[in-house]
């Protein structure tokens, strides 16, 4: 298995390996050390079946279902179904749409996820590329008089927020129950290689705790217009069967909903276990 650094703030392109080849503890090892320090690893067209995907993921952690019932596999629930196609009649899923924003992947929950792989089974023609922010560089950026204002502070983060451009999938009165507001530090640190990371969510953190509502969206917004500069960001053109894997702990994550009405565009997602964010 050979590593390859991508040119650009994160990621790195992974040679030599097979979904099959992810069992072993040795390629299990390599392929967690090179998310950790690169924040994202793409494994180029090997074409995977839900099964194959789990099994696959295997190597990063335990995969997990996601909340949202209606994505999830029949067969395999640790995987789910993405469909962000774009419908002329207005019926295209509402996660597609709210997709177009930086975010990283279930800050909702209080144990959100530590890592996502989607793999790509359908792609349009052009467009509906997904970028990558590393939110290491973010941080370390930052002036040091906003280090110190954010040092310790708590943010709350909602399954809503009006803070948010686009309203989210509806969910189930289970799901509901399943997703109150929850707290977590607005800079945590990696638990594998101790960086600190601002730890935003543009659709999700609704407020920094301990600010009046007007501070705590003056200061989200400067945070946020550090997160949006081009030189932290990598971005990824989709060829169909692809996986990418990225670390939901230091990045965020958006796509171009800039492709083609009607043409598919369908991904398979698989969620990892992660840790409660410190
Ligand atoms: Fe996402």
């Amino acid at each position: 298995m050979k590593v390859v650094p991508l040119e650009a703030p994160l990621g790195a392109r992974i040679e030599g390996i097979g979904w099959q080849d992810a069992g072993k503890p040795e390629v299990a090892t390599a392929l967690n050390r090179a998310l950790g320090e690169h924040l994202l690893v793409v494994v180029p067209g090997r074409p995977m079946t839900a099964p194959q995907m789990r099994d696959f993921a295997r190597a990063f952690g335990t995969p997990r279902a996601q909340l949202l019932r209606y994505k999830r596999n029949n067969e395999v629930p640790e995987v789910s179904t993405m469909v962000s196609t774009l419908m002329a009649d207005g019926t295209t899923d509402k996660t597609a749409l709210r997709s177009e924003d930086w975010h990283t992947d279930d800050s909702y929950m209080a144990v959100p996820a530590k890592a996502t792989l989607l793999h790509s089974m359908e792609i349009p023609s052009h467009g509906g590329r997904t970028w990558f922010c590393n939110m290491h560089s973010v941080y370390e950026a930052l002036p040091e008089a906003t280090k110190k204002r954010i040092d310790g502070k708590r943010a709350m983060h909602a399954y809503d927020t009006p803070r948010a451009s686009n309203r989210p999938s509806p969910r189930t009165p289970q799901e509901i129950a399943e997703t109150p507001d929850i707290e977590h530090p607005l800079v945590r640190s990696h638990p594998d290689t101790g960086r600190k990371a601002l730890y935003l969510n543009f659709n999700r953190l609704d407020r920094i705790l301990g600010f009046e509502r007007a501070e705590s969206d003056a200061l989200l917004d400067e945070l946020a217009a550090e997160a949006r500069k081009p030189r932290h960001h990598f971005v990824h053109q989709w060829t169909v069967r692809d996986c990418v894997v990225w670390d939901n702990r230091a990045t965020m994550h958006r796509v171009d909903v800039d492709y083609p009405m009607g043409e598919r565009r369908i991904m398979q997602r698989v969620l990892i276990e992660g840790d409660k964010p410190f």
